[in-house]
C-alpha cells in the first residue's frame, strides 16, 4: 500500500480526513464505529478509495500499519517510544502518536 493523501474521505457527506484520525484516537475501529462517529456514508466512491487505507495505516509518513503495530504489543513493547523506535510511527510529522497511544491504551 502506497502513501495517500487524503482531504476529503466521504464526498456525499463531505467529512474531512481529520475527523476519521480524531474518531479513530478516540477508539473506533471499525467500519461502522466511523460511520457512527463521523458520518462517512462508507458506500460512495471515496469512501471506498479512502476507507481501507484509514482502516488500516496508522502513520502515513512511515507507512506504519496497524497491525505492524499489534504485533509490537504482541511481542511485549507497550509504550509509544518502544513501538515507535521499531516501527518508525511518529518518528516524522507526529500527527500519528495520539493514535499509536490508543491503540497501545484500548487495543487493536
Ligand atoms: S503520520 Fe506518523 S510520523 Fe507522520
Amino acid at each position: 500500500m502506497q502513501k495517500k493523501e487524503i482531504n476529503i474521505v466521504c464526498e456525499k457527506n463531505n467529512i474531512p480526513y481529520k475527523d476519521l484520525r480524531i474518531a479513530q484516537i478516540k477508539g473506533a475501529r471499525t467500519l461502522e464505529e466511523l460511520k457512527k462517529a463521523t458520518g462517512v456514508c462508507g458506500e460512495c466512491e471515496a469512501c471506498k478509495e479512502n476507507l481501507t487505507y484509514i482502516m488500516k495505516v496508522v502513520c502515513g509518513c512511515n507507512m506504519v500499519t496497524f497491525d505492524d503495530v499489534k504485533n509490537q504489543l504482541d511481542n511485549g513493547l507497550n509504550t509509544f517510544e518502544e513501538i515507535s523506535k521499531q516501527t518508525k510511527a511518529g518518528t516524522t510529522c507526529g500527527h500519528c502518536k495520539a493514535l499509536v497511544e490508543n491503540i497501545i491504551k484500548q487495543g487493536y
